[in-house]
């Protein structure tokens, strides 16, 4: 703990003060698709502007779609949506957007999921893709004072071989990224069936994280510890069915980016009520809050926030604390951001504490 820590009087917080502090107080998002954050009527502007026929007749008949039962229902949804981009103005559209919310949430830095190969198999370039999305970073840098970057995920679902040729036609945009997930349909493709192009990835500076462990075995999650050697675990709940490597990740201060909305939505549990977010942060884990998919899943990093606080009483002022400064600390950004980042942190909530 440190000294701001132990001097901040989260005791002195009301409990009616909670939700505006979830909301105004600074913090990372870590776990967001941007192909997720596509809202329908972008869908369907996009659609009309390329000449895209979609397979819904309309924003209420897309959004009433949305009713998922597990994670595979939900990607075939999704990538029927991202099948609009085609452009670089597209991508940067689509990440403009997501920016503004993100800045509006409060978010001081964010570490953008993108899937190229969902627009690669339909011939866009992958530099299209990159450099759109890059400019949509550049200008948040400069006009809404976010901090963006990207990692480049690749599809579980597809060969190790096609994850490896996406890599090397990424690599000449190197300066683009920061780093390599791994998404899409988790059971039946474990992380090690990406070994070798997670290999070349860190050969190449990257940094590496992957999904493990949202619908798949806590098994996952070892793997990809210890075949892909990842900084952070993407979701991860499935570690509370396994106690030895619930101590194993908070020894290590592995972060997860937990995404709650996208828990309850694609099923993993019935009601937020049940959601374990509680049980992981108090065996110690770095937990982190975070949309996934937001135009899908019901919404933003600060929704997320106030329904997973709404629902669990257990948590509150000390856990929201951790919670923001845990995506500080476990984000890729440098030592001195950090530092400036937690320091804002530590005044809202310094704040919060004296306020009448
Ligand atoms: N899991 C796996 N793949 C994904 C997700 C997710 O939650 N969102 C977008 N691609
Ligand atoms: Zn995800």
């Amino acid at each position: 703990m440190t000294s701001a820590m132990s001097t901040i009087a989260f005791d002195r917080i009301p409990r009616e003060r909670l939700p505006a502090l979830l909301a105004e107080m600074p913090k990372a998002e870590l776990h967001i698709h941007i192909e997720g954050s596509l809202e329908p009527e972008l869908i369907f502007a996009l659609a009309r502007r390329n000449g895209v026929a979609l397979p819904y007749p309309s924003v209420v008949a897309l959004r009433a779609a949305y009713a998922f039962t597990d994670l595979q229902s939900f990607l075939d949804i999704y990538y029927a949506g991202a099948s609009v981009l085609l452009k670089e103005p597209d991508f940067f559209d689509m990440a403009w957007a997501y920016l503004q919310r993100a800045a509006a949430d409060n978010v001081l830095h964010t570490e953008i999921f993108f899937d190229p190969q969902t627009h690669t198999a339909r011939g866009v370039d992958i530099g299209t893709v990159i450099k759109g999305l890059d400019h949509a970073c550049h200008r948040a840098h400069q006009e809404l004072r976010v901090s963006a970057k990207l990692i480049l995920c690749f599809l579980r679902h597809l060969s190790e071989e096609d994850a490896m040729a996406t890599l090397e036609a990424a690599l000449p945009y190197r300066h683009h990224f920061i780093g390599v997930g791994l998404d899409s349909s988790e059971r039946g493709h474990p992380p090690e069936k990406f070994a070798r192009v997670f290999d070349r990835a860190r050969a190449a500076g990257l940094h590496v994280v992957a999904h493990a462990g949202e619908e798949g075995p806590p098994e996952y999650i070892r793997s990809a510890l210890d075949v892909l050697e990842v900084e952070r675990i993407d979701h991860g709940v499935r570690a509370v069915e396994d106690p030895s490597l619930m101590q194993r990740l908070a020894a290590m201060g592995m972060p997860l980016t937990v995404c709650p909305l996208s828990n309850v939505k694609l099923c993993v549990y019935k009601t937020m009520a049940e959601h374990q977010l509680p049980a992981l942060l108090a065996a110690g884990l770095k937990v982190t809050v975070n949309s996934d998919d937001p135009a899908y899943f019901g919404g933003y990093i600060n929704q997320n926030f106030a329904e997973t606080f709404a629902a669990l009483p257990q948590l509150g002022a000390r856990e929201a604390y951790t919670l923001a400064r845990n995506s500080f600390e476990a984000s890729f950004a440098d030592a001195g951001a950090k530092s400036h980042w937690i320091n804002q942190l530590d005044l809202a909530f310094e704040e919060a504490g004296t306020a009448q």
